[in-house]
């Protein structure tokens, strides 16, 4: 007779978004299938001994073999990106199928699901990209791919391959809320950045550190205003990625005060970067940290932790985007340091940040360990629509649990499992890690090595966004 349970994971000090408790964990078939004390019958034992024990991070912005204008090409496939997602406690990722110019977005989302093929070792869904949304897009692909469980996109604002204009958000929102699906906006000014590259270039000013310089704050500002205002105008909930700093967070709150449902995610890099690490003189060396938004300063981080603390944001993303440093289809293109301008924009981030935030957020005393878990993994599932499967430890989950390690330690890239030849946050110290992270059940990190397989992690079409209620302001 076969054992009831597959495993248990004892003593388990368990966090969940919205509660903290002590228990065993029974687990059968990839499942939790009971919570309680003192549980017997099982094949396997871990001891969790008392440790805190979250649900698996669901990092729900993340950019995986994502195709690039050559010569830049991204550093991690599924295969990398997922293994690099698991040894830092990340469970799900939710990668984009993004639309060229000219592509239909079917045919976007079929090249994408060949690019995961058999190589993700842990579980992930799409969003899409909508880049180009024709009459067609609108009327006929969105829709089905809506409905077919891809119920979230991102659009953008800036980048002259992607960017659309107001009249075709507008078109794209309205597609959003007849469908019940979920917008995510980079929001930058392309006007303006452009402006300013000319008169940065033109000076000479090419060096990384230009990037910051070429996209302030203003940037930003303006096109958070303008993507709420086109949001109001159409009456549907938006997603502001990648929230930088002050400016931005002052027109989202403002929005909010308003009653809209204007939802906003950040990053570690606006935690834990300033400008500064673009450069404070003209080496290349700051290209590493060369992303949109680009970090600001001491100040706005302090505003980023504020609103990580009193519900502001919602979702906490690494933003991956990988590029190799020293390699021309990284951030040296063809070999040549470049102007700022062709710096292939993105840091990696997959495998650091759920130990960031865990040690300077928890254990810092900014947050509490059930606001970690609704930033890194139980609101990103309610709002992609993977909640409870993903997001809780609760009977009827998928088995995706992260036990922490309280340890004094340092980042360093030689042990970090991406395909990138550095990370922006060596040297950085931290207060815990992952000691173990299980999927569906199977160990996939045992605190030394990734235990994963590729091919082991599975797709799966979301559900339409369950929306979070209004946000505390
Ligand atoms: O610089 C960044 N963030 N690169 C990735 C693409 C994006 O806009 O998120
Ligand atoms: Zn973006
Ligand atoms: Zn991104």
């Amino acid at each position: 007779m076969s054992s009831p349970l597959d495993l248990i994971v004892r003593r388990a000090r368990i966090a969940t978004a919205g509660d903290t408790f002590d228990a065993d964990i029974g687990i059968k078939d990839g499942k939790i299938v009971t919570l309680g004390s003192q549980l017997e019958g099982a094949a396997r034992e871990i001891d969790a001994a008392g440790r805190t024990v979250t649900p698996g991070g669901v990092d729900a912005h993340c950019h995986l073999d994502q195709p690039m204008p050559a010569p830049a090409r991204m550093a991690d496939d599924f295969e990398s990106g997922t293994r690099s997602a698991a040894c830092g406690g990340t469970t799900t990722v939710i990668p984009f199928a993004a639309q060229e110019k000219g592509q239909s977005l079917k045919d976007a989302v079929a090249d994408y699901h060949h690019r995961a093929g058999t190589k993700a070792a842990i579980d992930y869904a799409f969003h899409l990209i909508v880049s180009d949304p024709t009459e067609a897009v609108l009327a006929q692909e969105l829709p089905d791919l809506i409905n077919q469980g891809y119920t979230s996109f991102k659009i953008y604002m800036t980048y002259d391959d992607l960017k659309l204009d107001d009249r075709q958000v507008l078109d794209v929102l309205s597609v959003a809320r007849e469908h019940g699906a979920m917008t995510m906006v980079h929001a930058e000014n392309a006007d303006c950045i452009a402006w300013l590259t000319e008169r940065l270039v033109g000076a000479g000013n090419i060096a990384p550190r230009y990037h910051a310089a070429s996209r302030p704050m203003l940037v930003e500002r303006e096109a958070t205003h303008r993507a709420i205002a086109l949001a109001e105008l159409v009456d549907t909930p938006i997603l502001i990625v990648h929230v930088s700093g002050r400016e931005a967070v002052e027109q989202i709150r403002w929005a909010r005060g308003r009653g809209m449902n204007i939802l906003a995610e950040t990053c570690p890099q606006y935690l834990f970067l300033t400008a500064d690490d673009l450069g404070l003189d003209d080496s290349y060396e700051g290209a590493r940290c060369v992303c949109s938004p680009p970090p600001r300063d001491a100040a706005n981080q302090q505003v980023i932790w504020d609103g990580l603390g009193d519900g502001l944001f919602s979702v906490f993303s690494s933003d991956h985007a990988p590029f190799k440093y020293d390699d021309p289809s990284g951030k040296k293109p063809g070999g040549q340091e470049v102007s700022f301008d062709y710096i292939p924009n993105g840091i990696p981030g997959l495998e650091t940040r759920m130990a960031l935030l865990y040690s300077e957020g928890v254990l810092g005393g900014r947050i509490t360990v059930n606001r970690f878990v609704e930033l890194t993994s139980a609101n990103a599932a309610k709002l992609y629509g993977l909640y409870p499967r993903k997001g809780t430890i609760a009977i009827g989950a998928d088995a995706d649990l992260v036990i922490w390690q309280e340890r004094d330690l340092q980042i360093d890239n030689a042990n970090l499992h991406h395909n990138v030849d550095y990370t922006p946050y060596q040297g950085q110290r931290l207060k815990a890690w992952p000691a173990m992270t299980l999927c569906r059940g199977e160990v996939v990190w045992d605190g030394q090595q990734f235990t994963g397989r590729s091919g082991y992690g599975q797709f799966m079409a979301c559900d339409k966004p369950s929306l979070l209620p209004q946000h505390r302001l």
